[in-house]
């Protein structure tokens, strides 16, 4: 068990990683009424005006019956899972329930608006979550001006799970279990979009999560607010799933996200998986990476071992202009789904999911952040 002061330490570690960038934070020595309190009030919409200190103690949400106040206090930190471009993302305990979660603490690079913001919607999407295939929100506080997002905990992400297969066993993920997580993360995606009118912004391998019986889509609606929030001081040439349209700087004043966007992350998404590389030579620049997705040839998906419906899913997802992009509804409906919607029932997935997963947590092995195609390929 760690202890708080070991807690502390973690959470003051600069995070360094590729694709960094700085932003104007509000840090806690410059922030104003910042200080350790913890005052009992409940994070609600309608609850008093905003102030950072009410928001210290949150609600943790457990199940329809189980719920308590809680603060940052009342959680142990058992180990860090990963690191990313907003934060870190820690396994801790919250010892009164002896419910083991996920704590997602982000930094406070977005203002006091964009925070209430954010618990507004954690709260939404706690209360209202009714799909299989979207991350469990337990409740969220803030710290020290940083953000606690409580989620249940998955076993691994499908970005470390399909480096495991292609670069440690040497293995491919089989097409049945493709079309499965395919259709697992459009039906999630769907989701978010008609029952909470979120675009996701950020899909990618790292926030598609697996258990030992299904996939689950995670940093969505936050990403929203934290994108627009770095848009300003990040180059959109150091995010490498953004589609033509996005990163285009001719087409810079383009206004508003379509889901035609998150199809073409999905599209690099399932191209990565399905070959264990990502879609492009290594960028030399960001002039490289522009000119490699923007005036290079089209993405082409051609291995033998995948059939055409498959091959012709995920290049349809690849296409540059956006508007020829299929939507949500139409993916859905192809033919690659069509035995996933039933696979479940009928193959098995969490044979699959489970004998990957044991192997994972055996591995000490580091993977690299991307495998780029090789040069002699594409
Ligand atoms: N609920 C969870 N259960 C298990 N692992 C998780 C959970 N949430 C996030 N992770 C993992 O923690 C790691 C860090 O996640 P984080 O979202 O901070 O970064 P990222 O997705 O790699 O990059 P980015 O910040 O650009 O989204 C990732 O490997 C992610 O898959
Ligand atoms: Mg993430």
């Amino acid at each position: 068990m760690y202890s708080l002061t070991k807690k502390l330490e973690t959470m003051s570690k600069p995070i360094r990683k590729p694709f960094q960038f700085e932003t104007d934070s509000i840090t806690s020595k410059n922030k104003p009424n910042s200080n350790n309190e913890d005052i009992n009030s409940v994070i609600r919409p309608n609850s008093s005006p905003f102030n950072h200190r009410d928001l210290s103690t949150g609600e943790l949400r457990l199940s329809d019956t189980k719920s308590y106040k809680f603060t940052s206090n009342d959680l142990i930190e058992c180990g860090v899972i990963g690191e990313g471009n907003f934060g870190i993302v820690c396994k801790m305990i919250h010892e009164k329930s002896g419910t083991m979660m996920a704590v997602k603490r982000i930094h406070s690079t977005v203002d006091e608006r964009c925070q209430k913001q954010m618990i507004k919607e954690f709260d939404i999407v706690m209360r209202d979550n009714t799909c299989p295939h979207i991350v469990q929100f337990y409740g969220a506080l803030f710290k020290e001006g940083d953000c606690w997002i409580c989620m249940e905990l998955m076993n691994t992400s499908l970005d470390y799970f399909y480096k495991f297969v292609y670069h440690k066993l040497d293995q491919f993920i089989p097409e049945s279990i493709l079309a499965y997580i395919t259709f697992a993360t459009l039906q999630a995606l769907d989701y978010i979009k008609s029952r909470w009118k979120i675009i996701h912004r950020d899909v990618k391998p790292s926030n598609i999560l697996v258990s030992r019986t299904t996939l689950k889509l995670c940093d969505f609606g936050i990403s929203g607010q934290l994108i627009d929030s770095i848009a300003k001081t990040r180059d959109a040439g150091c995010r490498p799933y953004l589609p033509p349209e996005r990163i285009d700087p001719t087409r810079a004043t383009l206004d508003g996200y379509d889901v035609r966007s998150d199809v073409w992350s999905l599209g690099i998404t399932l191209y990565e998986i399905s070959t264990g590389y990502f879609p492009f030579r290594e960028w030399t620049s960001v002039f490289d990476q522009l000119e490699q997705i923007i005036e290079g040839p089209s993405l082409e998906l051609k291995i033998d071992r995948l059939s055409d419906n498959c091959k012709n899913f995920v290049n349809t997802c690849l296409n540059k202009d956006e508007k020829q992009r299929p939507k949500y509804k139409q993916l859905l409906e192809h033919e690659f789904l069509r035995k996933a919607k039933q696979l479940h029932k009928t193959e098995n997935v969490s044979g699959y999911l489970s004998h990957i997963i044991d192997g994972l947590e055996k591995n000490t092995d580091k993977f690299q952040l991307y495998y780029y195609l090789p040069s002699n390929s594409q």
